[in-house]
């Protein structure tokens, strides 16, 4: 199939639209795109045929399969239950307050520089404890590892995650000398099949926190910002959620407004074997991509994939994936996004989009927005447009 890459640059969600409504998979390059709904949860919930093994280097739990992914992936799942999420919120809301009271009002601000990434950043030092001197480190390692995502070249990724590393190899020595206890001190001291985790997969599973925490915390935080600054309807039920105190319902919002614009566009997976899947012969060991961003948006499982509607949608929602990968910071994730969007709403009247710059889209393979600038306004609107 034709693939038009200039309308992908421009605008992925369309293009992805129009890809997926011609073929739910299809050859892009050296991989084979799984588009439709249908197709992604076939493949996503087949890890024998469609196998996470696909990096040179081994990501804890990531890139493993079958019992070894599941033995690391109780280690992980651990740190992340219901209960910790609930014992991070205050910390959190901290953060939120103390970014959204520093902002001005009624001027341009920038959302994802502005709000997303310090507040990313200072969310996941204080659940790692990590000290507050690394923030300058980890703001400039995101922009890094972004840029590095974006152009598309292996050597630079590869070379963006070990810097990383060392970063972290340092924070685990000074820690050997002293223990701390905080939760990468009990990583630390986390075991697997009886064992304590080496050092490489303590900063394994550290970088996967951090490589899917901060970035798509901080896009989040844009898609989010400028869905509600472009709807008025949908901003204004959310602050009345948030003046009901309705968590829960302001959580499944979330998580719908991501549906319809889904930051986290894909992962990999390799083919062990030969395989039919939405009419196509896929042989053994070919490249494949489960695209999340088109299968959210496919009519045949959303009726009206661009209608704000949560709970018809939540159900077939794929923002965290499925099957035995599916995302173990779902519930920190909609946490901490529903604790800064609370205080977002909370001290402010009104969000709007800006007049004087507008919002640009991500480059691929990034998803979601670059640049969302809007004004904070102290006084609602009288008419809602
Ligand atoms: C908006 C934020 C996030 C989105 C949209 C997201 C989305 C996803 C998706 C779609 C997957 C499935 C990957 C696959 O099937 O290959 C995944 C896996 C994963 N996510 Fe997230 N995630 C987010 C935030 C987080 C956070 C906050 C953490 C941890 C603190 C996290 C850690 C992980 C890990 C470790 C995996 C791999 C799980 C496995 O292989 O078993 N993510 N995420």
């Amino acid at each position: 199939m034709e693939i038009d890459t200039a309308r992908i640059q421009e605008d992925q969600r369309s293009a992805y639209d129009a890809m997926r409504d011609r073929a739910s998979v299809t050859r892009l390059g050296d991989a084979w795109v799984v588009l439709g709904h249908a197709e992604v949860v076939e493949a996503a919930t087949d890890p024998g045929t469609f196998s996470s093994n696909v990096t040179a280097r081994r990501a804890i739990p990531n890139s493993l399969d079958g019992g070894e992914h599941a033995a690391y992936r109780a280690v992980v799942d651990a740190f992340l239950t219901p209960g910790r999420v609930a014992e991070l919120e205050a910390g959190c809301r901290a953060h939120a307050v103390a970014i959204v009271d520093a902002l001005p009002r009624e001027v341009t601000v920038k959302t994802i520089a502005g709000i997303g990434v310090p507040y990313a950043v200072r969310s996941q030092s204080s659940w790692l404890g990590w000290p507050a001197h690394l923030e300058e480190g980890l703001v400039d390692w995101m922009a890094e590892n972004h840029a590095a995502t974006r152009s598309g070249d292996r050597a630079r990724t590869a070379e963006v995650a070990e810097r990383f590393d060392r970063l972290i190899h340092g924070l685990l020595a000074e820690r050997r000398g002293c223990p701390v206890a905080d939760v990468t001190g009990e990583l630390m001291h986390a075991k697997v099949d009886g064992r304590p985790l080496t050092d490489e997969e303590v900063v394994s599973i550290l970088r996967n926190w951090t490589a899917g925490d901060l970035g798509s915390l901080a896009t989040s935080v844009g898609v989010i910002v400028h869905f509600l600054a472009a709807d008025h309807t949908v901003q204004q039920e959310l602050r009345d959620l948030v003046a009901a105190g309705a968590a829960g319902a302001i959580e499944d919002a979330l998580h719908e407004i991501l549906r319809i614009d889904d930051p986290f566009v894909s992962n990999r997976r390799v083919t062990t074997r030969e395989v039919e899947l939405g009419g196509q012969r896929l042989a053994a060991g070919e490249r494949v991509l489960l695209n999340w961003t088109a299968a959210n948006r496919d009519p045949h499982a959303f009726a009206e994939p661009d209608r704000y509607q949560p709970a018809a949608n939540a159900a077939a929602n794929l923002v965290f994936g499925i099957g035995p990968h599916v995302c173990p910071g779902k519930d920190l994730t909609l946490m901490e996004l529903r604790v800064v969007i609370e205080e977002l709403l909370r001290r402010t009247g009104w969000i709007e989009l800006a007049t004087d710059r507008r919002a640009v889209r991500e480059t691929p393979p990034v998803g979601g927005w670059s640049r969302v600038p809007v004004v904070l306004r102290g006084e609602a609107p009288t008419v809602h447009g």
